[in-house]
């Protein structure tokens, strides 16, 4: 059955100059020569066309050409992108198109080394790796078999750096990992400043994994335990406070290590009967269990406004895009092909699929709304709550036709509403597809109305945010001068030709404070069944007590895990206001 009538079709898909270049370097079909021999939209419809075969396992006699064209249409008018591996990978000869792993590590060389193998395999084709190194003993801790001492998780963990290293030369895109270690590991001190060093570590993000009782022994300025994973036995005691400082201290220095939930994130772990949670994606957005994988897509809400003079959120179109876009990314489950058995059985167990919003702060600049406002949070409120329930109609939709994930039976759906897909919405960093789709990355405000951009390999380019250019030109105060002074790191509200509701609306990351942007997350959290990729942005004068609030802010608001950055804290910085070079 098709969802519903036809939208229009472009021709001609409408990219900026550089969401042609990412496309040309990274994602086209190339010869031999390195030559592109696809156009983008040959390259949409290699991925409509492959994505929708899935439906014919359903319906053999379905008229697959016309799902297609649906799938198509919301891709060329850049209202909904698939994550970047199902746009490079789809109908091609690696064919694996989800963007987040997770790996099991156990306590043994032997598992260490399968899951260093298995990254290799994951990064090749443009996937991301997420792994718990909780279960490896400690440093120093007795190796049985040879009497000798063992390595702990921060050594293990330098394998994994350079296997990823070594595989990005191979040219594809930049591997990226997250590491996890639970709060009560022996080695925690030892992970909490392992990437203080320059050039360690480099393709890790690191979280720490903090539970509720930790918490409360930070409230209560208690103790706990450190416990040996190895064998169960209580390895050191240690105040809480002490730990948890050490903690806010690096991320202020550095914006690492972030924190993650745990505890919240088992909480609502849709299938606990298959174990619980202990890592999320690099970027944090999708926690997993082991071995499972998910393929994420975001809505372009910036194309989802309508009317002329007063404008509004055009839900009946947002609808349509979000009931269309769960129906693809379920299909993706059926035509991906996955890197590893363990892998393909336990994501086609849960059907997990993540689907988000990108181009935010464009619709609110579009509505006449302050990013940094009331009215914003409720746009926000209302915006996610449709997402939510709306993809959540459409997964149930989907279990009457299909049948339920198989993992249903014992999953915190079973015996309340019939679904297709243990989670439905998560919330992307959109880093490429934003830049393709030509909008603000996902729920992130405008990081500058001018910046140069870092891409890979250290190519560099000036954009002007498109928004802010024609609101310059309407408005009458469009000069080359000032968007030069703007990309030099000049700040708008010291301006004095600029109107003040400019201003106003045109606010970027630095004018919405820590606590702003951490209520944006939580209203998000709030309807999203996995978790939103954020940053909270501090600037660089911000003090070591203003990083612990918003940790402890993030704790209370209901966040699934917070990272911060503070302006100037890291040397190389994937986007940055100032003189290009
Ligand atoms: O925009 P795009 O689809 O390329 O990716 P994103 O939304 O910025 O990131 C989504 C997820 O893709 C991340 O959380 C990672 O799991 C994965 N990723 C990766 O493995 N390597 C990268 N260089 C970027 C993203």
């Amino acid at each position: 059955p098709k969802t519903t009538g036809h939208r229009e079709v472009p021709e001609k898909v409408a990219l900026a100059e550089n969401a042609l270049a990412v496309l040309n370097k990274r994602y086209l079909k190339k010869d031999k020569q390195g030559n592109p021999i696809e156009t983008p939209e040959d390259m949409l419809r290699r991925v409509a066309r492959t994505v929708a075969a899935a439906e014919l396992v359903y319906n053999p006699r379905c008229d697959v050409r016309d799902i297609e064209n649906e799938f198509y249409g919301l891709m060329a008018r850049l209202e909904f992108l698939p994550n970047s591996p199902t746009l490079m990978n789809a109908g091609r000869e690696l064919g694996q198109l989800s963007a987040c792993f997770v790996l099991p590590i156990e306590d043994s060389i032997e598992s260490i080394f399968d899951a260093v193998k298995h990254t290799a395999m994951i990064h090749k084709s443009g996937g991301g790796t997420g792994f718990s190194f909780s279960r490896l003993r400690p440093e120093s801790d007795r190796v049985g078999t040879t009497g000798g001492v063992a390595s702990g998780p921060v050594s293990f963990m330098r394998a994994f750096d350079v296997a990823t290293d070594v595989i990005k030369q191979g040219g594809t895109r930049r591997g990226a990992n997250m590491a996890i270690l639970s709060i009560d590991h022996p080695d925690i001190e030892h992970f909490i400043t392992a990437k203080q060093q320059a050039g360690v570590l480099t393709n890790f993000n690191l979280s720490v994994a903090i539970t509720d009782k930790f918490m409360a022994a930070v409230r209560d300025n208690g103790e706990y335990d450190l416990v040996n994973p190895h064998n169960g036995e209580v390895f050191a005691r240690r105040k809480a406070r002490a730990i948890f400082d050490q903690i806010v201290q690096l991320a202020w220095k550095t914006g690492d290590p972030g924190i993650v939930f745990i505890d919240r994130i088992n909480a609502e772990n849709p299938t606990p009967q298959l174990g619980k949670i202990e890592s999320t994606n690099p970027c944090g957005e999708q926690p997993l269990l082991p071995y499972e994988s998910c393929n994420l897509g975001s809505v372009n809400l910036s194309k989802m406004v309508k009317g002329n003079g007063k404008k509004e959120v055009d839900y009946d179109k947002l609808g349509y895009t979000v009931r269309t876009a769960v129906r693809f990314l379920d299909d993706v489950i059926d035509v991906n092909k996955f890197p590893l058995e363990q892998i393909a059985e336990q994501t086609r167990r849960t059907r997990k699929i993540g689907l988000g919003v990108m181009g935010f702060a464009d619709m609110l600049i579009d509505l006449g709304i302050s990013y940094n406002s009331p009215e914003a949070l409720a746009t926000a409120e209302a915006v996610m709550g449709f997402v939510q329930s709306e993809s959540h109609r459409a997964s149930e939709a989907l279990a009457a036709e299909r049948g339920v994930f198989p993992a249903y039976e014992g999953s915190m759906y079973d015996g309340k509403v019939k679904m297709r897909n243990a989670s439905c919405t998560t919330i992307a960093p959109t880093g490429t597809l934003s830049i393709i789709a030509g909008c603000s990355s996902g729920i992130e405000p405008h990081f500058a109305l001018c910046f140069t951009r870092n891409i890979m390999d250290g190519t560099r380019m000036i954009e002007v945010n498109p928004c802010f250019e024609r609101a310059a030109r309407d408005g009458g105060f469009y000069s080359e001068d000032l968007m030069k002074k703007l990309a030099e790191g000049a700040h708008l509200e010291d301006m004095t030709e600029i109107p003040a509701e400019v201003k106003k609306l045109f606010v970027t990351a630095h004018n919405i404070t820590p606590r702003g942007h951490v209520m944006m997350q939580a209203v998000f959290q709030k309807y999203t069944d996995n978790a939103v990729s954020k940053t909270v942005n501090f600037p660089a004068d911000a003090t070591v007590p203003d990083v612990e609030g918003v940790y402890l802010m993030a704790f209370d608001e209901g966040l699934k895990g917070i990272t911060i950055y503070r302006d100037g804290c890291k040397a190389d910085q994937p986007m940055s206001t100032g003189k290009a070079e």
